[in-house]
Parts: structure tokens; sequence; C-alpha cells
């Protein structure tokens, strides 16, 4: 039976993305790795019930009947539908947790650098509402330096690219501090969305998301040569017939398609290097820098990235959960009784340094 210590010490933690939400518990490792989307059924009062949570309402997106709303509660890294990023989390901490009888547990949190207060609190309400006692709002570049065990608290250049579905961070990090950063908007949902515009444009075809990564996974690539040219076939519907087609596509027009968006992560890289003194520049030429997130795993990003920047990109062996992993570590430095809530990502990284580093 599990006592009081345990209660005291269950530990969760979570990175909740925008495209995907992944939980780690303590002693257990990762339990939940699913696509950040909530269906609910809007036919029950007041608010709705949940029908569906991850891998199963991301199945009904673009599908379901008027009655069901499919929805991806974060967006750009962000919450934007409070109320249902409390339903899917607290459905997938239940998921994680239902071998264990007590409601309350603490949580280190992985958020976007640049969060806004608003933006913490409503982290910070959902996890609350999923039922965390006391939660460590944690800044993703640094969980994703600690998941890769970068030396972030020595006097060299640790650098992190992390290109999630809402958004790329990059930070250059020395002696535990944040040396620079910065975050866009420009990251593997916007490639969807330019791979959807150009084939409507082009092909005369309106396709859904789920077409538009697809043919990113398999035939996109960040550096084409001449002879990369692997096809797929794409289904939608034609915009003028309005009947079902199907074309198809090959690298070339994947790549026409996202190279704007490609162009701005390599922009992003370079405005935070110019920011960071010439004696860690000279470093990161050494060191290189980690490329994670599941943009890491667009073919041949990496190459790009190294060419366009000067630096070697170090692609992890799973770039999807370092920013977890990192996240993870970061429990093991909690006490019971030594934190609060912490609506500053900031002070909470400094609360959890010093034991980790
Ligand atoms: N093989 C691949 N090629 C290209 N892109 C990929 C590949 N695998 C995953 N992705 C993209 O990675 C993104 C998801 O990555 P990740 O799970 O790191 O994002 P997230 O953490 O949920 O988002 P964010 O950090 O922006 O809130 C999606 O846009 C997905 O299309
Ligand atoms: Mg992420």
């Amino acid at each position: 039976m599990l006592g009081f210590k345990n209660f005291m010490s269950e530990r969760l933690a979570i990175d909740l993305g925008t495209a995907n939400t992944r939980l780690y518990v303590q002693d257990e490792g990762i339990v939940i790795d699913e696509p950040s989307v909530v269906a609910v059924d809007l036919g029950f009062e007041p608010a709705g019930r949940v029908v569906a949570v991850g891998f199963e309402a991301s199945s009904m997106l673009g599908k379901a009947p008027e009655h069901i709303r499919v929805i991806r509660p974060v967006r750009y890294g962000a919450i934007t539908d409070i109320d249902a990023a409390c339903a899917m989390l607290s459905r997938f901490i239940h998921n994680a947790r239902s071998r264990t009888r007590f409601s309350r547990f603490q949580a280190v949190i992985a958020v976007p650098a640049g969060i806004s207060q608003i933006e913490s609190h409503a982290v910070i309400e959902a996890a609350e509402a999923a039922g965390a006692g006391r939660i460590h709002l944690l800044e993703g570049t640094l969980a994703a330096a600690l998941g890769a065990e970068l030396p972030i608290a020595e006097p060299v250049c640790s650098m992190v690219a992390d290109i999630g579905g809402g958004t790329t961070e990059v930070a250059v990090m020395s002696l535990s501090g944040i040396v620079a950063s910065r975050t866009t908007r420009v990251a593997g949902d916007q490639m969807n969305m330019a791979i959807k515009n150009y084939i409507r444009r082009r092909f005369d075809l309106l396709i859904g998301d789920s077409w538009a990564e697809r043919a990113k996974f398999s035939v996109g690539n960040a550096c084409p040569q001449s002879n990369d040219n692997a096809t797929i076939e794409i289904r939608g519907r034609d915009v003028t017939s309005g009947i079902p087609k199907v074309i198809l596509i090959d690298t070339h027009d994947v790549w026409e398609a996202i190279s704007g968006q490609v162009d701005a992560i390599v922009q992003t890289l370079r405005s935070v290097l110019e920011e960071i003194p010439p004696e860690l520049s000279a470093d990161a030429i050494d060191r290189g820098f980690l490329l994670t997130g599941g943009g890491a795993l667009l073919k041949n990003l990496d190459l790009l990235l190294s060419t366009q920047i000067g630096i070697p990109a170090i692609v992890p062996a799973d770039p999807l959960s370092t920013v977890l992993l990192g996240a993870a570590g970061a429990l093991d430095c909690m006490t019971d009784f030594s934190s609060h809530i912490i609506a500053g990502c900031s002070r909470a990284a400094r609360n959890i340094r010093p034991a980790l580093v």
C-alpha cells in the first residue's frame, strides 16, 4: 500500500507541446507520448464531455460530426483553450497514474522560454485542475540541454535549437544562465500549412493536415540534391470540381513549399549567434549545437543548418523526448517541501539548476 511518503513524493514530468504531450512518471519512465488533441462531445451540458484524447482524438481531426469538437488546445507553444487543455491534461494524467490511489502529485512542466505570465498561469491552472500540488515550470531549452546532458554550468557554449510543432526555440547557455535566446512561431505546423497552400496553388487540390504532414515525413528534405526525387501519392478534394483526387508530388515540391520556413529557422539561429560574445562563438565551432524536437527529424535539416551557420548540428538519439527527459532529470532535484508554485520560469530554473549541475 502507498504510504504518506509515497503520496508526498509522487512526481511527474510533463512536456505539454503544441503537437505532442509527453508524461514521465518517476521510477516508471515515459508513460504517455500522444498528440495534444482532445475531442469533446458538445451534446452533454453544460460544458460537453471528453470523448477522446491523444491518438484517438487525433484520428478524428477533420472528420468529426458537428456535435463533436476536436481541439488542439496548445498553439505556438501557448495554451489557447484553457478548458480543453485542462480536460486533456487531466485525462492523460489519469491514464498515466491509473495504478495510484492518490490524487495529488508534484510536477516539473517544460514550457517555452518566452512564456508570458498569463500563459504560465494557464499551464499551472491546467496542471492544478489535473491534481498537481506543487508545480515547477522549466524553460524548454534548458530542459532540452539537461536532457542531452550538456555542460550548462561550465563556462562554455551550450547551444540548443528545439524545433517543435508550434515554435522553434533557440538558446545559448553558459555558467548556468541563458546568454541569448529567441523563439519564433515557425516550426512543424507552419511547414504543414505551407505544404497545404502549395498543393492548393500548384495542383488545385485541398488537402488535410495529416496528408501535408505525411508528405513532409516521407519526401521532405531540407537540402535536396538533384537526384533526390522520392515521390508520394497525396489525396484530397479538387478545388474546382469538388470531387476526390489523387496526385503525385516529389521531394522538390515539398522543398519549394517549405523552403521559406527552413530559411526562417536559419535566420533565428543566426540572430542568436549574433548576440553572443566572441569567446562563446569560438567555442560553438568545436562543440556544435543540439538540434532537437520533432523538426530535427526533417531529412538533412542538420546538414543544412550546419552548413548555413558554420556549427555542427548534433541530433540526439530520440529528439522527440529530449525535453521530457530533461524535465524528468529535474524531478530528482525537487524536495518535498522546498518549492511552491512558481509562475516565473527563470526562478524555477534557478531553483532546480544548482542541484542539477
Ligand atoms: N520525420 C519528420 N520529419 C519532419 N518533421 C517531423 C518528423 N517527425 C516529426 N516531425 C514534426 O515535429 C513536430 C512535432 O515535434 P515535437 O513533438 O517536438 O513538437 P511539440 O513539442 O509538440 O511542439 P512545441 O515544442 O512547438 O510546442 C511536428 O510538426 C511534426 O510534423
Ligand atoms: Mg516541444
